[in-house]
């Protein structure tokens, strides 16, 4: 295992802004030593705001970095006094906006208890087991057509091996036609890549390609509503939780919320872990030797050292504190949890990427607990886990051979391109 403890360039505290777009999309070792400065440093720094040019709405008051595991850790597990239901990114937007983008994810209790409890019919350990033998059937074809269309063993990874394999799991767990799953891909690609020049360029974009895949899924809950089917649209239509069932709006906003959250998630974890077995090929060795051994950790490492989902944000309903430093009512917090998943106080050289590192303490890349963590995240193991092992069976010298093209996003840690190769 290489003990990698990376020379981090030195960064000075009054030149920090993680609202700096120029700062998302610059080196990544600067990333890291700018956390690391923030962890490091007492109490917690408050950031002013910016929104996407031409938002219709003002920048908010700004919010409050956290960045060391036990204050996100803490955060996360008060869902009474750090809410959701005022907004889970940045920026504000009108509650019902909040909702309509945010479905659950941007709700409190009780409605957040009520919603979670008819979608999580969807994810339970037996609907799982079931569409365990799916991921393995697409895995097995994602690798043959890679293998077939590509004789000079050659292919971009992240649109032809990482990003199939969750998009056509999804939709396939929804009822969507495999006809309209590129265009899936486009809304969802779109959705997250705000701030990304190579996606949306303006908020109207934005818009428009939400609405479009909210009308979309409205018709498709009406649908198995009236002619129930063997998926999980159909389950989650017909659910009832005190009598009540879901109306078809609140479908569209979940739809949107659950092929967005477990395509481009699933999709990078995939891709950071390909990129990372390749820089570390005794790790890779070691986990291709004996798979079942250590796949369960590997997944988990994978999960923290890519940490797709770089924040969500928290508000606070009452005057309260964060490790003894004061949050006003009203005040935000963001939950850095690519920072948290690599402090030094809780990982023992959290910057090694090392496969068998202990489940406890836990990273948090699936969230750090409460009422909101990851509904997919047993599903995504499975997905990630199935994907390297067909790899590691079918293509095992598969490897990276390119650069990766990040994404620009303060939220997403995602990568658009990666060239790989195989013997
Ligand atoms: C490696 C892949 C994934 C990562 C890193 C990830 C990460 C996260 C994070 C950080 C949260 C917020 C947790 C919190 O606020 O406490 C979340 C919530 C959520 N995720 Fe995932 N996710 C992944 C895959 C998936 C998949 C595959 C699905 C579904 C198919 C999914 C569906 C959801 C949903 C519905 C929520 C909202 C839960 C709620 O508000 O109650 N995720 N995820």
């Amino acid at each position: 295992m290489t003990n990698a403890t990376p020379s981090l360039p030195e960064v000075q505290l009054d030149q920090i802004d993680l609202s700096d777009m120029e700062f998302w999309a610059g080196p990544r070792e600067v990333r890291e030593a700018t956390f690391k400065k923030l962890r490091d440093t007492d109490g917690l720094i408050h950031f002013e705001e910016r929104v996407l040019e031409d938002a219709p709405f003002p920048p908010g008051a700004g919010y409050y970095a956290l960045t060391r595991h036990e204050d996100i850790w803490a955060v996360s597990r008060n869902a009474k006094v750090f809410c959701s239901g005022q907004g889970s990114n940045i920026g504000d937007l009108p509650q019902e906006m909040n909702e309509f983008f945010g479905s659950m994810i941007s709700m409190d209790d009780p409605k957040h208890y009520r919603l979670r409890s008819i979608v999580s019919k969807g994810f339970t350990p037996k609907e799982i087991t079931r569409l365990h033998q799916l991921v393995v059937d697409k895995a097995v074809e994602i690798i043959g057509r890679i293998e077939e269309q590509f004789p000079e063993k050659s292919c971009d990874f992240v649109e032809h091996v990482a990003a199939a394999l969750p998009l056509e799991i999804i939709c396939d767990m929804m009822g969507i036609p495999s006809t309209d799953y590129a265009q899936i891909f486009k809304w969802t690609n779109t959705i997250l890549g705000v701030g990304d020049p190579d996606f949306v360029t303006s908020y109207d974009d934005l818009m428009a390609h939400a609405l479009e895949m909210f009308t979309y899924a409205q018709a498709l809950g009406e649908d198995r509503r009236a002619n129930p089917q063997d998926d999980i649209t159909s389950v989650m239509m017909n659910a009832e939780v005190d009598g009540e069932q879901l109306t078809p709006q609140e479908f569209g906003s979940f739809f949107i919320l659950l092929v967005v959250a477990g395509n481009e998630t699933t999709r990078n974890s995939i891709t950071h872990g390909m990129l990372a077995l390749t820089q570390h090929p005794e790790q890779r060795k070691l986990l291709y030797s004996d798979f079942d051994t250590h796949s369960k950790n590997a997944m988990e490492e994978i999960v923290r050292w890519a940490t797709p989902v770089i924040h969500f944000r928290r508000t606070a309903t009452e005057d309260t504190e964060v490790n003894g430093f004061p949050i006003k009512q009203g005040e935000k917090v963001v939950m850095f949890y690519n920072s948290g998943n690599r402090d030094e106080r809780v990982f023992e050289n959290p910057y090694t990427f090392d496969i068998t590192r202990d489940l406890q303490p836990t990273q948090i890349g699936f969230g750090a607990g409460g009422p909101h963590f990851c509904l997919g995240a047993n599903l995504a193991r499975v997905e990630m886990s199935v994907m390297f092992d067909e790899i590691r069976k079918r293509v095992p010298n598969m490897r990276m051979t390119g650069e990766p093209a990040y994404l620009q996003s303060n939220f997403i840690n995602g990568i658009k391109h990666l060239q790989c190769s195989w013997d």
